[in-house]
């Protein structure tokens, strides 16, 4: 017997039917297309056998940027793909995306602590995922001044470390409740930091300007814009790293250490972001846990204003 909320759950139903024949779309996450694996033999080096997912819409820029979405632990590329707008806002504004699947099949987050992943060029999880963009450089002429990465949680730490050891790969970065590059630095391969996580590791931001320099001292050029979010009461990694993940990018970038500009209930209520210069932000997320909502409708233009250009215009 049908009651009154099944009645209008089936109208419902019928009517998002309705529309996505009319206007052509899936009805499952939104996104236009499915996500293709991309062969281990096609691109290299990758020496931690990182798997290659892509998403590629149907119409792309003519030189299309490119966003790479690592998962959080125990998620997977297709988690990725269908936990966010991203894929859906690619079909918009024309982008690729990269979603890279952990190797770590034990519990799935990514390599943040190996000496490998924290060097340029060194290996691990990091290296194999600038392969990723590489060959989607190569193959779809895509814009080499326009790669960008965002991720929550692993996937914020990892953005941390892509950043800090391929600065000459990204433009920017947007991490959510993540923790700064080289803090789960350890001995070995995925290797938890139970210091990190609860915020014991603290250093200056000259300290980890320093770590962050060591990843590639040779480089001198571009360093690339990041956006980060915590929430204040995240029990998996602590809000310390917050703070933590603002001291060194504001000394990476040679930014003031205290904000020039505060916004407030931004970019939602009872969320402060704190403008340290166009290419630092940190946003502190009042009564937020770990599980913290990404904004892609923040992320994108921030990612835009990192160029002066990109991702066309937001409608
Ligand atoms: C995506 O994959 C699903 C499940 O395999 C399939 O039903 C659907 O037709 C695919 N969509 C596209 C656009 O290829
Ligand atoms: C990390 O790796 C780099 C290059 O592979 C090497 O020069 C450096 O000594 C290593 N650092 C540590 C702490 O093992
Ligand atoms: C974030 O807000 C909390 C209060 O809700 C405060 O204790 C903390 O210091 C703030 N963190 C930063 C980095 O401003
Ligand atoms: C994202 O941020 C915009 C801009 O501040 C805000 O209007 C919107 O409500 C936010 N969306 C979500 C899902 O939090």
């Amino acid at each position: 017997m049908l009651n009154f909320h099944s009645t209008l759950h089936i109208l419902e139903g019928i009517f998002t039917l309705t529309l996505a024949i009319l206007l052509g779309l899936p009805a499952v996450n939104g996104a236009a297309n499915n996500l293709t694996q991309v062969a281990a033999s096609s691109f290299s080096p990758n020496p931690t056998n990182v798997g290659f997912y892509l998403y590629v819409p149907s119409t792309l820029q003519a030189k299309p940027p490119v966003l790479v979405n690592p998962h959080w632990c125990h998620g997977s590329a297709q988690d990725a793909f269908a936990g966010t707008q991203l894929a859906t806002l690619a079909d918009a504004y024309g982008y690729i995306m990269i979603f890279p699947d952990s190797p770590n099949t034990a519990d799935k987050c990514w390599d943040v602590s190996s000496n490998q992943t924290l060097t340029h060029n060194g290996g691990g999880d990091s290296q194999g995922i600038v392969s990723m963009v590489n060959y989607v450089l190569q193959n779809y002429n895509a814009d080499p001044a326009r790669v960008f990465s965002m991720g929550t949680s692993s996937g914020a730490m990892m953005t941390n470390v892509l950043l800090g050891s391929y600065p000459d790969v990204f433009a920017a970065g947007s991490a959510w409740a993540g923790v700064a590059f080289g803090c789960f630095a350890g001995n070995g391969y995925d290797v938890w930091s139970n210091d990190c996580a609860t915020g014991k590791i603290i250093k200056s931001g000259a300290q980890w300007e320093a770590i962050v320099k060591a990843a590639y001292p040779s480089y001198t050029g571009f360093r690339p814009k990041m956006q980060v979010f915590h929430g204040t009461v995240d029990t998996t990694l602590y809000p310390q790293n917050l703070v933590e993940e603002i001291k060194e990018w504001t000394a990476v970038l040679g930014l003031p250490s205290t904000p020039v500009q505060t916004l407030s209930n931004y970019p939602d209520s009872a969320w402060t972001t704190y403008v340290y210069g166009d290419t630092f932000h940190a946003t502190n997320a009042t009564g937020v846990t770990h599980n913290i909502q990404t904004n892609e409708s923040v992320a994108l233009p921030f990612s835009e204003q990192a160029l002066k250009f990109l991702f066309v215009v937001l409608k």
